[in-house]
């Protein structure tokens, strides 16, 4: 990796080397998820998304999982491992060494436990340090608890002189409401022999990157404070609570993002929609709806109520209610549901339907070709215009390998057959109610299976005597007698 000489250029430094102690996980804590993306993949989307040019990460704790992940996002991210979480400072300096160069322009600090920080804020952050001219920009908020948090320290003009950490802040210090977010923008050659110079003289025995504010103002360099007002941004994750919190509050944002692009949503509180997910004008999703991973929905579809969808493709004018699916797609006005399962490979076609109790996988149901009631069909093409009847299953699986079945054209089949794999019914064919299908059928022949109708006389008193049936049977034949004798004798 080679770093640009460009003065205006922006690196970026990603802490994420911290233990996660009270997530109780052995999965890394930044790469627990909201809205389908790890805490880390949103600290890296909203760097990416302000103008970087280098991104360095530092990893630490459980560093195989989170470099994985890193690398799996954006192979060209410069990965810079601290052995030791000996402070943000050292975090910093451990990244800055990573480097072939040491960064020009401006470097921009950011925790990769922070998931809601927008590219927005940072871009404005960037904006207004460099109109400013400052050494260092801090990113701070209000809050009515600033318990833990370092506190933003200010002269009595309003200049901020330094940041203290609550473990080393007086009681009037701790009084302070404007905390640092840990955010901070700074002159990249400023904070590479600021940060060499970092000591660990305090309650914690750490090296604090926050200590370059001091330095900054003592050595008469402007240092300054961005305020933002949405505190959401700049809240951490440090257990599964604030994770649900901020699950909830991303939520929130990102259905209200769709609604304001013309989706109705009729209960945000119980739909759940992920961030790459993509909804068209006049989509309606009703309540307990959760639309995750790549999914996308056309225009004036229609998703719920109580519908799952995992990388699913819905298009324009589809219904999809109360359905689980996932790796799917559901062609323009077609009908899918209530209570239907698509597995990965499902492709329904344009006006198709996929009815009541109905799980598909790896099949293409075509255009206008409908499985309305009760069946499995799984490895199977069924033709456009084709209807499979009630009760159907493709037996695609002999216990050893698993074969596919075609359904032609405008075929029409009957209740309760089953297909036995690999077989075709041709275009324009009928098969009777009940039929196993083990041969193809030719175009336009009807296939019937079962034998004629058989009743043997008596058999329930033969083989099951004094049985509720056989009981059952002899009142009826009991019921039946005067008849039966006055014609019989
Ligand atoms: C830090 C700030 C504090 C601020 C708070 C906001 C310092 C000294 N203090 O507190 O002013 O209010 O963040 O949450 O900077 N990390 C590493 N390596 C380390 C230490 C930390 O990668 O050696 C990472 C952590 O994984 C985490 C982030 O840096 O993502 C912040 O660390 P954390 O321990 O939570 O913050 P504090 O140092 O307590
Ligand atoms: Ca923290």
């Amino acid at each position: 990796m080679t770093t640009s000489p460009n003065t205006s250029g922006v690196t970026a430094i990603v802490l994420a080397a911290g233990a996660g102690t009270r997530m109780k996980s052995s999965r890394a804590k930044v790469l627990h998820e909201i809205a389908g993306r790890s805490m880390i993949e949103h600290a890296l989307v909203a760097v990416s998304g302000a103008g970087v040019h280098t991104t360095i990460a530092v990893v630490g704790h459980d560093r195989d999982q989170v470099s994985a992940a890193i690398t799996a996002y954006d192979p060209t991210i410069v990965l810079a491992v601290q052995e030791r979480q000996n402070g943000t400072g050292h975090a910093v300096h451990v990244a800055l060494q990573a480097l072939d160069a040491p960064p020009e322009g401006t470097v921009v600090v950011t925790y990769g436990d922070v998931p809601l920080l927008s590219s927005q804020t940072l871009s404005e952050l960037l904006v207004g340090h460099r109109a400013a001219g400052r050494a260092v920009t801090i990113l701070t908020a209000e809050v009515d608890d600033p318990t833990g948090y370092g506190r933003i320290v200010r002269d009595d003009d309003g200049a901020v002189t330094a940041i203290r950490e609550h473990a080393d802040a007086s009681d009037a210090e701790r009084a302070i409401r404007e905390i640092n977010s840990g955010i901070l923008v700074v002159d990249a050659e400023f904070l590479g022999h600021a940060v060499a110079r970092l000591e660990s003289d305090n309650s914690q025995g750490e090296l604090y990157l926050t200590d370059i504010v001091g330095k900054a103002v003592a050595e008469g360099r402007p240092v300054g404070a961005h305020v933002l007002e949405d505190v959401w941004q700049t809240e951490g994750v440090n257990d599964r609570g604030q994770l649900a919190r901020l699950g909830r509050e991303l939520n929130r944002r990102i259905t209200r993002h769709w609604m304001a692009e013309g989706v109705t949503i009729v209960d945000p509180d119980t739909t759940w929609i992920d961030s790459a997910v993509t909804l068209a004008a006049d989509v309606t999703l009703l309540p307990g709806t959760q639309l995750l991973g790549a999914t996308s929905v056309g225009a004036g579809a229609t998703v719920g109520p109580d519908t799952t969808l995992r990388n699913v493709e819905v298009g324009e004018d589809a219904t999809v209610i109360r359905t689980h699916g996932s790796d799917s797609v559901i062609g323009a006005g077609a009908d899918v549901g209530p209570f239907a399962y698509l597995r990965p490979g499902a492709e329904l076609g344009d006006g198709g339907k996929i009815g009541t109790f109905v799980e598909v996988k790896n099949s293409r149901i075509g255009a206008g070709a409908k499985v309305p009631h009760l069946s499995y069909v799984g490895d199977a093409d069924v033709g456009e215009g084709a209807n499979v009847g009630a009760g159907t299953i493709f037996a695609n699986y002999d216990g050893v390998t698993k074969n596919r079945s075609t359904i032609g054209r405008h075929a029409r089949t009957s209740s309760n057959n089953t297909f036995v794999a690999p077989v075709t019914v041709g275009d324009g064919a009928f098969t009777g109610a009940g039929a196993t299908i083990r041969e193809d059928v030719p175009p336009g022949a009807l296939a019937v299976s079962a034998g004629p109708q058989r009743n043997i006389e008596g058999w329930v008193a033969d083989k099951r005597p004094g049985s509720a049936s056989d009981q059952a049977a002899r009142e009826r034949a009991a019921e039946a007698v005067p008849t039966v004798e006055a014609t019989g004798e």
